[in-house]
């Protein structure tokens, strides 16, 4: 397509010098010509097909209306409205030009866009959130051109500064400040009564000690943007103050980091709980060590350091030969019986079949010692991954070993099968249910705790009186 003008390099020289974002469209919306203005408002680039939007219906509008110019307001991608004025060159080419403001409009928008992104990238790092509450804090206010903002949680009736950031300051919001949400209409207040973004233009006669405080210090507006939690929990806000005024939408840009900051709290939660599981995983196995410990020292080990003395007797009275005889049969009891406790003791640990012979061997001998019937179907014959099989084991091991000391159940039903990806293992019993992980001990907790730490999860199902059921989900592949 030829342009009558645009075929000029001195032309189109001019033009891409132009601060006005000018783009040209023929009929088929395709950008004929777009000046760099235009591009970086737009992100339109000359040649390409304008994508469905606004700009293409007015473009379209445009094309076959009356041809006279018109002025439009148009919201592209972002929010930012972008204006200007579209103008038909010839039949079938369609001009906008773009009001020099527009330009400036996005410009902002670029810049709060690398300022959310800085804040984002810094919360993919899993830093502290102590880090975030003092990067949000001052990015927004730069940002927002604010003289001093901040990042406050809410404890109960009250507000914490727990980050901070000062242009020039003027006092105030250092971390550790802390102000009643009660009695008052400043902003804090405001935000944890409502839990919607909130300003406040003009300071003074505001009640309340913070709005107080905020006079006197010489700030006069403010705006905020909650921080909410996971539930729809307020866990606190994002404030900008200001000497002066704050800008039009102030509470929507502040909204963005205010996202950021609740972000950076859950990965934060969710570390937290990965490392607490940790804990009790290994507390669980210095327990059971001790438990084991425990068991030696008072059992095995004392049959047979009271062996070893009948023995050294023995030896003495071997002249006796009643009195030996006697002696013999004694030792070997006892030998009998620390032998017996070694086995029960062995059976406690990872059983031996289970790492010989896999899952299917080790359920089946588990099934003939067990004191209730326990009917198996499903388990897989190959072998798995071994912290799968152990983890597999020691669900059925410790549901049964439940049902057999809690339940009052007459039998134990275990299914297994493989789908979508997963090991599932399903253990039901048919006794008084009620079971409850956070009664008792630690064997529901210790098992979900495993299971999660292969990537699966545990479920438990127990109403009263109709039996136990326990879930248990286990990724196939790498967690
Ligand atoms: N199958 C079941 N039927 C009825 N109640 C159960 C069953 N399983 C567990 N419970 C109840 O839930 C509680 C918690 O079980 P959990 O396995 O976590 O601990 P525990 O068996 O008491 O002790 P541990 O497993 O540490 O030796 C038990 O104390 C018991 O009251
Ligand atoms: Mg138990």
């Amino acid at each position: 397509m030829r342009g009558p003008a645009l075929t000029s390099a001195a032309l189109r020289g001019l033009l891409d010098a132009t601060p006005a974002a000018i783009g040209c469209f023929d009929a088929q919306l395709r950008a004929v010509y777009v000046n760099t203005a235009f591009t970086m408002t737009t992100g339109v680039q000359t040649g390409r097909l304008l994508s469905e939007g606004p700009l293409a219906i007015e473009v379209r509008a445009m094309l076959v209306g009356s041809g006279a110019p018109r002025r439009v307001r148009i919201a592209e991608a972002h929010r930012m409205p972008i204006s200007g004025t579209l103008f038909v060159l010839e039949d079938t080419l369609v001009g906008f030009v773009l009001d020099a403001g527009a330009y400036e409009a996005l410009a902002v928008l670029a810049e709060e866009q690398s300022a959310l992104r800085r804040v984002a990238t810094l919360v993919a790092s899993d830093p502290e959130p102590e880090a975030i509450f003092h990067v949000v804090a001052e990015e927004a206010g730069r940002l927002l051109h604010a003289r001093s903002a901040a990042t406050i949680r809410y404890e109960g009736d009250f507000a914490l500064t727990v980050g901070r950031w000062v242009d020039d300051d003027l006092g105030g919001f250092e971390v550790g400040t802390v102000v009643p949400t009660t009695d008052s209409d400043g902003l804090t207040a405001v935000v944890a009564r409502t839990g919607a973004p909130a300003r406040i233009e003009d300071y003074r006669g505001v009640r309340g000690v913070a709005a107080e405080t905020m006079v006197e210090r010489g700030y006069r507006s403010a705006v905020g943007a909650p921080v909410v939690v996971t539930g729809g929990r307020v866990w606190g806000l994002v404030l900008v103050a200001s000497a002066g005024a704050l800008g039009e939408d102030a509470e929507h840009r502040l909204a963005g980091f205010a996202e950021l900051v609740a972000l950076a709290l859950e990965s934060a939660e969710a570390r937290a709980e990965i490392k607490a599981s940790r804990i009790r995983i290994l507390e669980a196995g210095v327990t059971e060590r001790r438990r084991l410990e425990r068991n030696l020292h008072d059992g095995a080990q004392q049959r047979l350091v009271a062996l070893a003395v009948q023995l050294r007797v023995l030896e003495k009275r071997l002249g006796e030969p009643d009195k030996a005889i006697a002696l013999l049969r004694g030792a070997a009891t006892e030998l009998e019986q620390a032998l017996a406790e070694l086995r029960e003791l062995a059976r406690g640990l990872h059983p031996a079949v289970l790492a010989d012979r896999g899952l299917a061997a080790a359920l089946e001998t588990l099934a003939t010692r067990s004191p209730l019937p326990l009917e198996l179907e499903g388990v897989p014959e190959g072998r798995l991954a071994e912290p799968l099989e152990a983890a597999a084991y020691f669900v059925v091991a410790e549901s049964l070993t439940n049902a057999v000391k809690h339940a009052e159940a007459s039998e134990v039903r275990v299914r297994m099968a493989t789908e979508a990806g997963e090991l599932r293992v399903e253990i039901s019993d048919d006794g008084r249910g009620g079971a409850d992980p956070a009664s008792g001990g630690t064997g529901l907790r210790g098992l979900a705790d495993r299971v999660e730490a292969l990537g699966g999860h545990l479920t438990l199902e127990s109403p009263p009186g109709a039996g136990t059921t326990v879930r248990a989900a286990l990724p196939l592949g790498p967690a």
